[in-house]
């Protein structure tokens, strides 16, 4: 989750995450080099003194200067197809969950366990706990093992929404009448948070996600305490 002054990305809590964060570095660093190069000659222009009353072209340095940014937008461009092969990889889930978007909340199967099926609405503020997080919290989270490969199936029941938590490097549209796919692997236990991130009406900013990763064993137990409420 995103903490105060926290203006970079959150930490990994995926193994795409982090190959997702490896990528944004390596950008960032063809991009300063770059800025950095650029800002020096036009800064070193305004100081020019050499003046050639006979020079018409130079085809060396314009082969160079046309040649040369090609080659570096390769070094971005492999790496980052690389990147969108891998996000797209479905690597056998062991359990898929569906996620559909509504105005203004989410609501959840697990179409694997008899489709356990629930609500998730944003705790309004006026109702938060002390130590919640406004905004953010949900009144039913998602529970998910981690060390799983997880496929997340998103769509939507009135407009365009989007399942987006940062933490993972999720961030899936879901739309009316298509059934979008995706999937990851969380490393790690803890509360994973996201947002809607389609502009989706006048409570968009009022759907939260909240993931609660968990070990196995944990995650079978509330998966069939669940199964058997909903046997009854
Ligand atoms: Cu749903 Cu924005």
């Amino acid at each position: 989750m995103s903490t105060w002054a926290n203006l970079g990305l959150q930490d990994s809590a995926s193994p795409l995450m982090e190959q997702l964060i490896f990528f944004h570095d390596h950008a960032l660093l063809i991009l300063v080099m770059i800025t950095v190069l650029v800002g020096y000659l036009m800064f070193m222009l305004f100081f020019n003194s050499y003046i050639n009353r006979f020079l018409l072209h130079g085809q060396l340095i314009e082969m160079i200067w046309t040649i040369l940014p090609a080659i570096i937008l390769l070094f971005i461009a492999l790496p980052s197809l690389r990147l969108l092969y891998l996000l797209d990889e479905i690597n056998e889930p062991s359990v898929t969950l569906k996620s559909i978007g509504h105005q203004w909340y989410w609501s959840y199967e697990y179409s694997d366990f008899n489709n356990v099926e629930f609500d998730s609405y944003m705790i309004p503020t006026n109702e938060l706990a002390n130590d919640g997080f406004r905004l953010l919290d949900v009144d039913n989270r998602i529970v998910l093992p981690m060390n799983s490969q997880i496929r997340i199936l998103v769509t939507a029941a009135d407009v365009i929404h989007s399942w987006t938590v940062p933490a993972l490097g999720v961030k899936v549209d879901g739309t009316p009448g298509r059934l979008n796919q995706t999937n990851f692997f969380i490393n790690r236990p803890g509360l994973f948070y996201g947002q809607c991130s389609e502009i989706c009406g006048a409570n968009h900013s009022f759907m939260p996600i909240v993931i609660e990763s968990v070990p196995v064993n944990y995650f079978i137990k509330w998966i069939s305490n669940n199964v058997n409420s909903s046997l009854d």
